[in-house]
């Protein structure tokens, strides 16, 4: 059973001090350190409700340098008073007959509800009709709906902050509490609008259910739908990478144009997490200039959901000094022995009033090999 705990914390951990790392891999040391990201599914017993982040904290953690690594607070649950048998929420949809979770799951309304919603306007459709809800990033909170609206959803989402996504779907939920007086109890069909504040995708929608006493919780008509947008931040151009992130090579001068990473995994996927990093880092590396030379300072940054399996691994974000246009996103993702890690919904963005001063050899002005993004 999925606890209903929130993990409430502001930890953020360094990856890559070392600019010589290979632009191509992810950062695994940086992963392995940071904290996992809770995954959380709304339970049958769980009221409808928003979970608000503290998006304050959270960037606080992403500038911090050197980095903090604080001591996960968890919230403790209140020791669970009996409830069985007591009644749950009534759902708007319809209960197949018989009332098992078989006939649920074959049941075609469900199907062609899934399969004809149309998709709101700012979002495109991930995937359809699946048998499971997402276990993401940046859990956000449920509604329930009184029908199958896809668009009531998104204009829920879009009233959340954090909502970069939704997973709607119907759901088999127990009508009382299953208990021993009551194992099997009648079926209710809860119809869920769950706000996401990260990349869903049927790799992650792979929670189907669970079993109560006797009673089967199954999910049918799971669609996923992502905003489709990329998020204004003054003083930067922003572009969306699809699922592939920047694997830069050295510039024409034989410079490592990258500066490191760092993974984010207690909040939700927030481009401007990284472009306060980015800035601080300026900040700090402008106050501890090296012995010789310029200091670096972050021009351009490209930000991710890393996924291992599917399952989210947090917000990474990669710092470069200099911007590299789209043709660089080859990075879609990589294998760890048996795990495969992927790239999902990749920004990148360059500061605006940075003009390239990389001076190639053999060249009167300053070229190609940063080339940038053109707006
Ligand atoms: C969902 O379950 C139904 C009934 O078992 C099955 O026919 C269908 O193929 C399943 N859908 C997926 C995507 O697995
Ligand atoms: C962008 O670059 C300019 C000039 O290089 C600098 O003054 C400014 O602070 C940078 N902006 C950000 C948001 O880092």
């Amino acid at each position: 059973m999925k606890s209903n705990t929130l993990i409430i914390n502001t930890l953020v951990s360094l990856a890559g001090a070392s600019p010589l790392q290979p632009r191509q891999l992810l950062n695994f040391a940086a992963l392995d350190a940071a904290p996992q990201p809770t995954l959380h599914t709304p339970s049958i017993e769980e009221k409808p409700h928003t979970v608000s982040y503290d998006l304050a904290a959270a960037t606080q953690a992403a500038i911090a340098n050197p980095l903090p690594v604080e001591a996960v607070a968890k919230r403790s649950l209140d020791a669970r008073t009996d409830d069985s048998c007591t009644p749950l929420e009534r759902g708007a949809g319809p209960v197949p007959i018989p009332d098992t979770a078989e006939a649920f799951l074959a049941y075609p309304d469900f199907s062609s509800a899934a399969n004809s919603a149309p998709v709101p306007t700012g979002y495109y459709l991930t995937f359809q009709n699946l048998n499971g809800s997402n276990s993401a990033y940046g859990y956000s909170g449920y509604s329930t709906l009184n029908s199958y609206d896809t668009a009531e959803c998104a204009r829920r989402c879009n009233n959340v902050d954090s909502c970069l996504a939704f997973n709607i779907y119907f759901e088999r939920d127990p009508s009382l509490v299953p208990g021993s007086l009551c194992p099997n109890p009648p079926s209710n069909t809860v119809i869920k609008c769950v706000y996401w504040g990260g990349y869903i995708s049927a790799s992650n929608a792979n929670n189907e259910g669970q079993w109560r006493d006797q009673f089967h919780v199954v999910i049918a008509g799971s669609n996923g739908y992502m905003k489709n947008q990329v998020a204004e931040i003054p003083g930067w151009n922003g572009v969306s990478l699809g699922n592939a992130a920047i694997n830069a090579p050295l510039n024409c001068l034989g410079q490592d144009t990258y500066m490191g990473s760092k993974i984010f995994t207690t909040s939700y996927f927030d481009v401007g997490l990284c472009a306060a990093a980015c800035v601080s880092q300026n900040e700090y590396n402008t106050a501890h200039p090296p012995d010789t030379g310029a200091p670096k300072l972050c021009r351009f940054f490209v930000t991710f959901l890393s996924e291992r399996n599917g399952s989210p691994e947090g917000q990474y974000c990669a710092m470069y000094t200099q911007s590299w246009d789209s043709s660089y996103a080859t990075n879609d993702g990589q294998w760890r022995g048996d795990d495969h890690y992927t790239n999902d919904y990749v920004f990148a963005y360059t500061n605006s009033t940075w003009k390239n001063d990389v001076v190639c050899p053999g060249s009167n002005s300053t070229t190609t090999t940063a080339r940038r993004f053109l707006y």
